[in-house]
């Protein structure tokens, strides 16, 4: 059996922000499938990035899901707006706020597919008890904060334990893996049993003519 073609999602955090229309036209004209936004507070991760109107004005550009990486704390208050504006995605961290459960029932009454997101140091344990809420799982393969960082691969065996968790939940949650993806270690995650890959520098790096053969490449 062949396996199932890779998710692709580009992360806008590595594009150019003067012209972040076109860059997000560019990559779904390349071949993305999701288009991944980092939302940085610089309190819950140290960096600042974009916030829901952002996400608004880039909507009209894209027909793709939006997938939005929330890195801020506390992230309840901000789920609505992050919805309004476009957000087909919403993964939180657990160590966001003090009800996991409870924010990831929010975040599909407002009718968006809610994820968890998984640090370096978080243990799959923490969803053990929700596997029929939760409709994405993002494992970091770096800590969150910056793009271009190098991938950690003592991640790859929770990657392996996830999988075996969704398997037998018997549901089909896409196993999204974010940092430091590149062709080599996009291998590594896909044979360990993710199904979706976010990529910054190894999308964005080279300017659009090179997105196609980024995005191919990853793909493998
Ligand atoms: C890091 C972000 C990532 C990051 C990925 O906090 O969540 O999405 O932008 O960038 P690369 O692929 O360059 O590691
Ligand atoms: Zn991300």
């Amino acid at each position: 059996m062949t396996p199932p073609r890779p998710i692709i999602a580009p992360s806008i955090l590595s594009a150019d922000f003067a012209r972040l229309g076109e860059e997000v036209r560019a990559i779904e004209a390349a071949g993305a499938d999701w288009v991944h936004v980092d939302v940085m507070d610089g309190h819950f991760v140290p960096n600042l990035t974009i916030g829901p109107q952002v996400v608004k004005a880039l909507r009209p550009h894209s027909s793709l899901p939006f997938d939005v990486h929330l890195m801020i704390a506390p992230a309840d208050p901000y789920l609505e707006a992050f919805r309004e504006a476009g957000a087909d995605h919403i993964l939180v961290h657990p160590e966001a706020g003090p009800h996991l459960d409870r924010t990831v029932r929010r975040i599909r009454e407002l009718g968006a597919k809610a994820g968890v997101v998984f640090d370096p140091s978080t243990s799959p344990d923490v969803i053990e008890w929700m596997m029929d809420e939760i409709d994405q799982i993002l494992v970091m393969t770096v800590n969150p904060g910056f793009g271009g960082q190098s991938f950690m691969p003592s991640q790859l065996p929770k990657i392996r334990r996830l999988r075996a968790m969704i398997e037998a939940s018997g549901r089909d949650i896409p196993l999204e893996v974010d940092g430091g993806v590149t062709p080599e270690t996009a291998r590594l995650c896909l044979a360990a049993g993710a199904t979706a890959l976010v990529a910054g520098a190894a999308v964005f790096t080279g300017g659009p003519t090179t997105y196609a053969a980024n995005i191919a490449a990853l793909r493998g």
